[in-house]
């Protein structure tokens, strides 16, 4: 049932590109628009949203993180991420305009559970992404919207992370089309890119004997950090919790412009920092300020494991080891610059000898507060 991998979580990782094309089937029309039928939420609930909130744990949250950054741009409705574990017990401010999206991919969180029936009791319009069919969390909600990624059985969240995310671009590709924020053009044009990542993501996977390599290279090593920014930030807090959660590695992710204002002091010489690197398209002005911070952690002994566009050349000089990935837009980068990190957590803490699908003190589900 591993389906040939040594590791569920092998299979899992390499099932991603199939579970990203089931997320997106039946809910893209010919025409490129975003149908969701299944979202019970009237178009006008829709328009009438003037706040989101995103709350989850662990994994979930990183992928609330990321659609953040694309709610907020394609929408330009306001939108919060919030650990669930702590947003009732501020006192959030809500009401029946905030939509309250939770993502889990259990459905049974007790933490998300619980940040959910809050919302609801503050009148709060309540979406479920959700991975397990008929679980509590979307049950309990106004609406859902099931990312198929089929069973999870690894502790370690993998496929669920990727169609969670893809899950995050179609409502926000979906409010933006129906309040009029993005004409049919553009949102069609983002559909066709999240449309050829499953192919991309196949090429990338087919690509990653180096980064076994590098895994039994840093199996001793003390610390690893990695960096990011933008999307790349969550990107980064990802690779570390995988790291922590699967090989019982000291790891720590930073946003690559916060390094010079505490935790740089923390690089010494041969200390690993894994950098996402975002696309140099556009203006590149972020690719160029992450590159100064991989220069600036390179001058204090770091070695650095590069993850950056393909074709992205001028980073080469300054990898250790560099690691290409496909191209694709800005905000849909973590579909691909994601699948490395996940395959180096696997590694090393196989390397370690450690138990991949079955980490010591967790559960796949947990439903305690
Ligand atoms: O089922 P959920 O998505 O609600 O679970 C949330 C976290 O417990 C989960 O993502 C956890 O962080 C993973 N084990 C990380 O790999």
């Amino acid at each position: 049932e591993k389906g040939g991998y040594d590791y569920f979580m092998l299979k899992e990782i390499a099932d991603q590109p199939d579970a990203i094309a089931e997320t997106l089937l039946g809910r893209l029309s010919d025409r490129g628009e975003i149908i969701l039928d299944e979202v019970r939420l009237t178009d006008q609930d829709l328009r009438d949203v003037d706040k989101v909130f995103i709350v989850a744990c662990g994994t979930s949250y990183h992928a609330g993180m990321v659609a953040k950054y694309a709610i907020e741009h394609w929408t330009r409705i306001p939108c919060e991420v919030e650990l669930a574990s702590e947003f009732r017990y501020r006192d959030p401010i809500l009401d029946r305009s905030t939509l309250v999206i939770t993502i889990s991919q259990s459905g049974e969180t007790m933490d998300t559970l619980m940040a959910l029936r809050h919302a609801k009791e503050q009148k709060a319009r309540v979406l479920a992404i959700c991975n397990t069919n008929g679980s509590t969390i979307p049950r309990e909600s106004d609406a859902v919207l099931y990312t198929h990624g089929g069973p999870e059985i690894a502790v370690a969240s993998t496929k669920a992370f990727l169609t969670q995310l893809v899950a995050c671009y179609l409502i926000g590709l979906h409010l933006a089309q129906i309040r009029g924020v993005m004409y049919a053009d553009e949102v069609a044009a983002v559909v066709e890119k999240l449309q050829s990542t499953p192919d991309s993501l196949r090429t990338l996977l087919g690509q990653m004997e180096d980064v076994r390599a590098l895994a039994r290279d840093l199996k001793t090593a003390s610390t690893v950090l990695f960096i990011g920014r933008h999307v790349g930030y969550p990107v980064a807090l990802e690779g570390a919790l995988k790291l922590k959660e699967l090989a019982y590695m000291h790891a720590e992710g930073f946003a690559a412009g916060e390094l010079k204002h505490g935790p740089i002091s923390l690089i010494d010489e041969g200390t690993p920092v894994v950098c996402v690197v975002p696309s140099p398209a556009g203006r590149g002005v972020m690719r160029d300020k992450v590159v100064s911070n991989i220069q600036e952690v390179r001058a204090r002994g770091a070695r650095t494991i590069v993850i950056a566009e393909e074709g992205d050349e001028g980073v080469r000089a300054y990898a250790d080891h560099l690691i290409p990935v496909p191209s694709t837009p800005t905000l849909l980068a973590p579909l691909m610059t994601t699948v490395p990190l996940q395959i180096l957590a696997c590694e090393i803490a196989a390397a370690r000898g450690l138990d991949v699908d079955q980490p010591r003190n967790l559960a796949k589900s947990v439903t305690v507060e």
